[in-house]
């Protein structure tokens, strides 16, 4: 049976919109944002730094770099939240331990992140990288952790938490998301523990 024009235009509009509508949403989620820096406070002189790009749609990344904050706290670190842009210092002083929230775009971290650690010299600072995805992350994992053993960074250690895919198999019935900064928060506590003196 023949497709009727009609329906074949409207189905043709369609895909077009959704081209362009992919082709947008893939420049708008890489745009830099601009510099922020909070202080989220925290007990105890020794101060963290978490660096993180802020994602767009279903504010992610930031649920992840809101989660190791509190990792950080819960080892007595008091902490800092920036955004990494143009006017990110490439060299952030007094912070004992510094991490990296990014987000996949393409199996890549996302371009400001990359853009930024181009730039930075974190030597003498260990760096945690967090990888936030729908569930492939796996190159881009690898990518953020060459990027920050780029920096000079004294140790580099690196994890990837999904939107999608399970973050924890064992804990079937919690929600996926919330595993997801449970784990962070853990990631980032026990990385102070053991990177820090
Ligand atoms: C254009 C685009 C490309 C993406 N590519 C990947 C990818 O290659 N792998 C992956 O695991 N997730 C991918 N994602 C999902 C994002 O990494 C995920 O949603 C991210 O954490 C951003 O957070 P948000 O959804 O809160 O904005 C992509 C999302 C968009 C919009």
């Amino acid at each position: 049976m023949k497709t009727p024009p009609m329906l074949r235009q409207v189905a043709g509009i369609a895909a077009f919109a959704a081209v362009v509508f992919v082709m947008v949403e893939s420049v708008i989620v890489q745009v830099e944002a601009g510099y922020v820096h909070e202080q989220l406070g925290g007990c105890g002189p020794v101060r963290a730094l978490v660096l993180y790009h802020p994602s767009r749609d279903a504010r992610f990344g930031d649920d992840l770099s809101l989660a190791v904050a509190r990792g950080f706290q819960d080892a007595h670190l008091r902490v800092d939240r920036a955004t990494m842009t143009g006017d990110t210092p490439p060299s952030p002083a007094g912070y004992a331990i510094i991490a990296v929230v990014s987000n996949t775009y393409y199996w890549t971290p996302d371009r400001p992140t990359l853009r930024y650690l181009r730039r930075a010299h974190l030597e003498g600072t260990p760096v945690i990288g967090l990888m936030a995805g729908a569930g492939s992350t796996g190159r881009a994992e690898r990518i953020l952790a060459e990027a920050l053993r780029a920096t000079g960074a004294q140790a580099v250690e690196t994890r990837s938490f999904w939107l999608l895919r399970p973050n924890d198999e064992s804990r079937p019935h919690e929600s996926n998301r919330a595993l997801a900064t449970d784990l962070a928060q853990s990631f980032a506590a026990e990385a102070a523990h053991k990177l820090l003196p």
